[in-house]
């Protein structure tokens, strides 16, 4: 039984053959309508999501499958003071799969240990997504036609963005990838991604304030929002909130086959004007997490189809 944890669980040859299927999958829907008859996936979800939770549920009943779940931390027996092994435990005898998102980093992998079904993590506190770096990937890979040799600019909350943080830590096994860090001095990555991540794996990147400066150099851009739930302080938040907003002005200083990628929800980082401009490809980037989530399902749940 396998689970995913961190983007790293599956080697990048396997990454390959996930994103191959989610090719195949956009090219011809109907071939996978029936996949999942009579399967069930369980979303856990102990903190908000409207673009995950509804993706995976999406996924699920476009392979013929069913759902059950719950959306907030509220409705579900942690209100009553229930351990997260207790109740994958429990789903275990409901579902099939479960994706589950929670506010505290780990809280994933604390699932997965007790379970008896495939556990997707979709989102643990600030720390990882790995089925929104599927998404990335396959947006990369699908519209750029490769993963290497590529400039990457993240910008704005990289310490919190726990989408960033799994990013970081795929792209590095492609061969010819830079980074170009982008944020105010209070929200750059966490240490311990600069050092076990960028500079154990040699990789060469810069950090800046400044968007202005580095956009022209950008073959892709991820701009993120600010992680307001993260912040001990609302006052630095509203202080940092709208440091970098991507509007026309900027996007000319861009390249012209430069794309912007977003997990999403967007606040105020991007102007709605961008959202036009043929390289703004975060609407298409959400239904590229459809077809990859439903390579995953297939591919946790070993179901092969021809
Ligand atoms: C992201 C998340 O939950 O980390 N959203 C998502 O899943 N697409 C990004 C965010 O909330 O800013």
């Amino acid at each position: 039984m396998r689970h995913i944890i961190s983007p790293l669980d599956f080697t990048v040859d396997e990454l390959d053959k996930l994103l191959d299927l989610a090719n195949d999958i956009e090219k011809r829907p109907e071939h996978y309508r029936h996949a999942c008859d009579g399967k069930k996936i369980a979303t856990l979800f102990y903190e908000p999501s409207t673009r995950t939770r509804l993706s995976f549920e999406s996924a699920m009943l476009n392979l013929g499958g069913n759902v059950i779940g719950f959306s907030s931390a509220n409705s579900s027996s942690a209100a009553k003071g229930e351990s997260v092994g207790d109740t994958i435990r429990v789903i275990s005898s409901f579902a099939d799969i479960a994706a589950i998102r929670h506010p505290k980093e780990g809280a994933a992998q604390v699932a997965a240990d007790h379970s008896y079904i495939p556990v997707i993590n979709a989102g643990d506190g600030g720390h990882q997504h790995p089925t929104q770096t599927l998404t990335d990937l396959l947006t990369i890979r699908s519209l750029k036609g490769r993963l290497s040799n590529m400039t990457i600019g993240l910008c704005g909350d990289l310490k919190f963005g726990r989408t960033v943080h799994s990013l970081i830590n795929s792209l590095v096994r492609y061969p010819g990838i830079k980074f170009i860090l982008v944020s105010p001095p209070e929200l750059k990555i966490p240490s311990y991604t600069r050092e076990n991540v960028l500079d154990k794996n040699q990789i060469p990147y810069v950090e800046v304030e400044n968007l202005d400066e580095v956009i022209g150099d950008m073959d892709i851009l991820y701009m993120t929002r600010v992680q307001r739930e993260r912040f001990f302080s609302e006052e630095e938040y509203l202080r940092l909130k709208d440091r970098y907003i991507l509007d026309a002005a900027k996007m000319a200083m861009a390249k012209e086959d430069m794309l912007v990628l977003h997990p999403l929800p967007r606040v105020n980082e991007i102007s709605t004007e961008i959202d036009k401009d043929p390289r703004a490809v975060y609407f298409k980037q959400v239904q590229y997490g459809v077809y990859v989530r439903m390579a995953l399902i297939l591919t946790l749940l070993d179901i092969k189809v021809d």
